[in-house]
Order: structure tokens, then C-alpha cells, then sequence
């Protein structure tokens, strides 16, 4: 569950270009979308789910309470306030919790080796 999903969505869109008014600022209100691997986790037999998290700061306690919260089997940490990993970069640093409580780390490398780095862990499970 790798995709970096909208957790919002507009509430009223319109089917036509929507005219700009005399107002300076304008309000978009939001509604919440499912949370589709919480609800995949809710719903699981015998699959192993793998989530990532992507966060910007106290990393492992927001990485553990989301593991908690979404009920997967693994899920992968990701720092996004570093410039020298993840977005935009071909190298990535990330660490692999699971649903036990243990995490590991994996040093600094290229994103084809971190991701069979993830595969190798998953698939010893
Ligand atoms: N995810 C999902 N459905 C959503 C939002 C997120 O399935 N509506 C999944 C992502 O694909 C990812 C995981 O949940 O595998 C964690 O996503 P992340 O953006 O880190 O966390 P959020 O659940 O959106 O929580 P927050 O933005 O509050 O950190």
C-alpha cells in the first residue's frame, strides 16, 4: 500500500468552470476519505498486508501508533523532512515495523534495493 492516498476529497464539485466571484479568498470544504488499508487490515484473512507511513517528524512513535491503528502486518517508516532521501531522490532510509513490535532499520541506499530489501523481509515473515 504504497500510494500516498488523498485523505481528503471536496465536498461539492461542480461540472462547469467555476467563475471567479469578487471575494479575495474563497473556502473549499473537505470530507474524509476511507481509509482504505485500515479497512483492507479489518477485513483480511490471510494476506499480509504491507502500509507505509510517511512522516515528517518523531518518526518511530507515529510509525508505531499507525501500525497499531491500521492493523497491518508490516509498515514501512519513511522520514520526509530529509532532502537526501525519499522524494525526488533515487535513495531512500526506511524502517520496517511489524505487527510484533520489532522494527528494523535499513542503512541508506538506492529505492531497487530497499524494495527487495522490504520483499526479503516480508516473504520470511
Ligand atoms: N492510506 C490509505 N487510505 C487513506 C490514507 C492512507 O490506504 N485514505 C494508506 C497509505 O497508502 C499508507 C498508509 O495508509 O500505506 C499510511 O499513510 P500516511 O499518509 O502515512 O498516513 P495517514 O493514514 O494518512 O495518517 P496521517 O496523514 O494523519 O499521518
Amino acid at each position: 500500500m504504497a500510494a500516498a492516498v488523498a485523505d481528503y476529497r471536496v465536498k461539492n464539485y461542480s461540472q462547469q468552470k467555476m467563475k471567479k466571484g469578487e471575494e479575495d479568498t474563497i473556502t473549499l470544504e473537505l470530507v474524509k476519505n476511507p481509509d482504505i488499508l485500515a479497512e483492507l487490515c479489518k477485513n483480511k484473512s490471510h494476506q499480509v498486508v504491507v502500509g507505509f507511513c510517511a512522516e515528517s517528524e518523531n518518526l518511530l512513535e507515529n510509525a508505531k501508533a499507525k501500525i497499531e491503528k491500521k492493523g497491518c502486518d508490516f509498515l514501512i517508516a519513511n522520514d520526509i523532512s530529509r532532502k537526501d532521501i525519499g522524494f525526488g531522490v533515487d535513495e531512500n532510509e526506511v524502517s520496517i515495523l511489524d505487527k510484533n513490535g520489532g522494527i528494523t532499520k535499513l542503512e541508506k541506499a538506492s529505492k531497487g534495493v530497499i524494495a527487495r530489501k522490504i520483499w526479503e523481509r516480508v516473504v520470511e515473515k
